[in-house]
């Protein structure tokens, strides 16, 4: 599949279709407080918690001010409570700094941001040319691009960006995957990009090699 084509038919399809979710649009915080949320949870699980946290703290000062205690209390039920604590000390570290971040390398540096939640804060927040690659994410390329291997994969996440719009292009592919491309029964008839997949209603498309004619 031509790379240009990949990129322009998720984005359409992110304008068409992108799920309204209620940290879209919103401040660099609330963003921060849905990635960290989303790293080990499903989109449907955290809205009901997002609202609350950010009920209890509306505020990156409000929340950075807060004893941990607190924000334990506000992350009950949402499990892996190392990332409120992340959150958290990532709060502080912000404020701190006295202003927003301005890359994926200043990202990286908050506690709880890895690689993936790092591209997906810069792409999102910062408009930076950096491929967010999550286990969705993976699954598109694997299967669109009929690779095998994590290293074959980043290298194509990296090829297929496309030159602008790389917030809405992550989210795109976020939600691509967890609405059609999923990893049982996925949708291939009402996918953007089925035309040029190599994996068709769960089977791969086999390469034809034409032969040269004598
Ligand atoms: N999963 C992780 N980050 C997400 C986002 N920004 N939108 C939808 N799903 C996500």
């Amino acid at each position: 599949m031509d790379k240009a084509f990949f990129s322009k038919k998720i984005l359409s399809w992110y304008g068409q279709y992108k799920r309204s979710l209620p940290w879209r649009g919103g401040s660099a915080y609330h963003v921060l407080v849905s990635e960290i949320m989303l790293q080990q949870t499903q989109v449907k699980t955290v809205i009901p918690f997002f609202h609350r946290f950010l009920d209890r703290f509306p505020t990156l000062d409000a929340l950075a001010h807060s004893a941990l205690d607190t924000v334990y209390q506000a992350w009950q039920g949402l499990g892996y409570y190392h990332r409120a604590r992340y959150l958290h000390e990532a709060a502080r570290a912000w404020v701190a700094l006295g202003r927003d971040p301005k890359s994926y390398e200043e990202w990286r540096k908050f506690p709880g941001v890895g690689s993936y939640t790092g591209a997906a804060l810069a792409a999102i927040l910062l408009e930076q040319r950096v491929a967010a690659i999550d286990g969705n994410i993976k699954r598109i390329l694997q299967r669109c691009f009929g690779l095998d291997t994590l290293a074959e994969i980043s290298v194509m996440a990296q090829e297929v960006l496309p030159e602008h719009h790389y917030g809405d292009y992550t989210q795109g592919l976020m939600d691509l995957g967890a609405s059609i491309c999923t990893p049982r029964a996925p949708q291939c008839t009402v996918c953007p990009i089925a035309q040029h997949c190599k994996f068709k209603n769960g089977i791969w498309t086999p390469i034809i090699v034409q032969k040269a004619p004598k």
